[in-house]
């Protein structure tokens, strides 16, 4: 009987716990395979915290945001010594394949795993969209929904009182969330870190706005872009090492003021688009997932990702998964273009 590792790494998105009732529905019913539930990532995974998981554990979690299993921004190879730290809860449990669900950090770790023997099946999972080797991510569909339906709102109060609104979205060092919310959105300008901006090209555009009878306008900002210049950046680092990203519209938004002489207002979205629950799209794309990652793991496949390309699940070698960090496509980024101002 196979026995399959599950855990959840990094940062939480809607949709996992569809990928966790995929893996064990599929496991259980379909392959008579038996799934040990690792607990917050690796952290639990180097403490060996684990659980089985059966039917009765995955009933009704479809619909929840968060994760069941719990996650944790820890690394064997940052807090621990690599393989090494999680060898015994591997030999405790008897798992032949672990299957990880994580971001782009997350799956460069398991590859690091992979590398010194640990069978691993990749899942791609973030509110970013910046994993390579796959058309898009879960939990994606519904941070864009989420950020489009708060931008709507911010649109009613900033026309009501002739503002110049700010409105900051998560996507670490990529800008596909801030691109696709702007665009559905109707932003009248969207800065992203793969292109530079030029404050003073969107200052103009709020006052053409502004020669129009337009005296308002929404401009959204994706964390990641550099701060304008003259501003130190944030140095902090998370647990993984990471630059820490988030706030960027403060020193933003009072240079666009005064250089349009609109009163301008900051919104930073946060962790409203990372929690809740996932969208129809994301529970049957992360279902899907699970599934098909439960079928590589029990036919011995190791070293792969599942990965959607156009509508159809394919495996993915981890190493392109891990090759780069996927920025927006610049042709898309020209059709937003068309709309600004
Ligand atoms: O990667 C997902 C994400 O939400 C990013 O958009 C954001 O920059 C980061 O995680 C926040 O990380 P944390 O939850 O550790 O603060």
């Amino acid at each position: 009987m196979s026995v399959i590792g599950l855990l959840t790494a990094g940062g939480d998105c809607p949709g996992l716990n569809a990928v966790i009732r995929g893996v064990v529905r599929r496991a259980i019913e379909v392959h008579d395979a038996e799934v040990v539930g690792i607990l917050d990532g690796w952290e639990g995974f180097m403490a060996g915290d684990v659980r089985p998981l059966g039917r009765d554990d995955v009933r009704g979690i479809l619909q929840q945001g968060g994760t069941i299993l719990g996650t944790s921004r820890m690394d064997p190879y940052v807090h621990g010594n690599g393989y090494e730290s999680v060898r015994s809860t591997i030999d405790r449990t008897g798992i032949d394949t672990v299957i990880v669900t994580g971001g782009d950090g997350t799956l460069k770790t398991a590859l690091q795993l992979q590398a010194e023997g640990m069978a691993v099946v990749g899942v791609p999972k973030t509110i970013d969209n910046d994993i390579a080797g796959t058309d898009v991510t879960f939990g994606f569909d519904t941070a864009v929904q989420v950020a489009t339906e708060a931008i709507d709102r911010i649109t009613t109060t900033a026309e009501a009182h002739d503002r110049l609104m700010v409105v900051e979205v998560m996507g670490r060092t990529k800008g596909w969330i801030a691109l696709y919310s702007g665009l559905a959105a109707g932003a009248d300008a969207i800065l992203v870190p793969e292109i530079p901006y030029d404050l003073a090209e969107v200052a103009e555009t709020v006052r053409s706005r502004a020669r129009r009878g337009r005296s308002f306008s929404i401009v959204v900002v994706a964390e990641g872009v550099p701060p304008p210049p003259g501003v130190v950046p944030d140095q902090r680092k998370d647990a993984f090492g990471f630059t820490r990203v988030g706030g960027v519209a403060y020193s933003i938004a009072p240079v666009l003021e005064e250089l349009t002489g609109f009163e301008s207002r900051v919104t930073v979205l946060g962790y409203v688009q990372r929690g809740g629950t996932p969208t129809a799209f994301d529970r049957v794309l992360a279902t899907r997932l699970g599934v098909a990652a439960a079928d590589l793991a029990v036919e011995g496949n190791s070293g792969v990702m599942v990965g959607i390309r156009g509508t159809k699940i394919v495996p993915v070698p981890l190493e392109e998964a891990c090759a780069e960090v996927k920025g927006i496509p610049s042709d898309l980024y020209d059709v937003s273009r068309t709309f600004f101002g």
